[in-house]
């Protein structure tokens, strides 16, 4: 009751009032005034005029399941979400839970994260109450070897997002950060369950920097956050909810055809660096092209002196520009 309350406030900025929410929800007025103070509790400021009814001032930078939930407009996508006010990583929270049947879109949100997972076992840390920290589960019907991809398919969500919601142009540093100002805004660790020919289960992380005000000496060439872009901070429940709503349209593409063909394009289009010298480094081994964009297969096309061009697969390969991180 509480997440319809609070969807209804958050619906209009005009006063809603009592009798409505009681009739709509079939509670008492007592019922709707005691979630109203548990709001209040929650850091909400909401005005209550007699005769008129209650009006939302303003809202906390929470992204608990009430906070996220009362903004979300997917259709399955997060319309399951757990929530930690600390963890140790959402991804495993959410291996966890999709072990124990969690269904399609299920979600994990974190406030903090005590050991955050990077790519290449790498950490990701971030303050508590300053970013983004999301795990989806997805149960795609695909061949194994194509979920990298959902990757690229995640990233294009986080970069429609924050243009939409912050009106930042940001950049796909592939496979799977993206930037801004040539600086990292957003990272995602895809994990992944399966059988030789089947996928249990995805897990999608994705931490994106949103209201961070600095970042230690080590990173300050090499992240920023969406705060430090714009000088604005943005609530982060309502970008979460616009990412799961792209999401689930680039993963509808996706599907159709069960690789990038129908996004490749766009992919291509935010690249950051296409057309550029790049530097590929596999384990062990490293060699220098100039980045073609990827293919409909996620891969990047690497053009290198000769002419030959390879096909670079998001495996344990990192890619950088030659002058630089991006
Ligand atoms: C990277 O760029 O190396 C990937 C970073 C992924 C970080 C996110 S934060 C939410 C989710 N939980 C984790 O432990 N990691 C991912």
């Amino acid at each position: 009751m509480k997440r319809e309350i609070l969807a209804a406030l958050q619906r209009t900025e005009d006063y809603v009032s009592g009798q409505e929410l009681c009739s709509w929800l079939g509670v008492s007025r007592t019922a709707v005034w005691k979630v109203i103070n548990q709001l209040k509790e929650d850091g909400y400021e909401i005005e209550s005029v007699p005769h008129r009814g209650y009006r939302i001032l303003s809202s906390p930078d929470h992204v608990t399941a009430e906070q996220v939930g009362s903004v979300l407009t997917t259709v399955w996508a997060g319309r399951e979400i757990h929530y930690f006010e600390t963890t140790g990583s959402t991804n495993n929270e959410a291996r966890k839970l999709a072990e124990h049947d969690a269904p399609h879109g299920a979600l994990v949100l974190a406030d903090f994260q005590e050991s955050g997972k990077g790519r290449r076992g790498r950490t990701w840390s971030t303050p508590r109450g300053t970013s983004v920290m999301m795990s989806l589960v997805v149960r795609p019907k695909l061949p194994p070897e194509r979920a990298s991809m959902m990757t690229l398919v995640m990233g294009m969500a986080v970069a429609a997002a924050v243009r939409e919601l912050c009106g930042i142009e940001t950049a796909i540093k592939w496979p799977n950060d993206v930037v801004a100002d040539r600086k990292k805004i957003c990272g995602i660790l895809t994990e992944m369950s399966c059988e030789i020919d089947y996928i249990n289960y995805l897990v999608i992380g994705t931490g994106i920097n949103v209201n961070l005000d600095e970042f230690p000496e080590e990173l300050r060439q090499k992240a920023t956050s969406i705060y430090l872009l714009t000088g604005k901070k943005v609530s982060r429940a309502a970008l979460t909810a616009l990412c799961l709503k792209k999401f689930e349209y680039y993963y509808g593409r996706f599907m159709e055809t069960q690789d990038m063909s129908l996004l490749q394009e766009e992919y291509n289009a935010r690249l950051a660096g296409k057309g550029g010298e790049v530097r590929v480094l596999e384990p062990g081994h490293e060699y220098d092209g100039v980045s073609r964009g990827i293919n409909e297969r996620g891969e990047l096309l690497v053009e290198l002196e000769d002419g030959t061009v390879r096909q670079v697969y998001a495996g344990e390969v990192s890619v950088r520009g030659i002058y630089g991180y991006v």
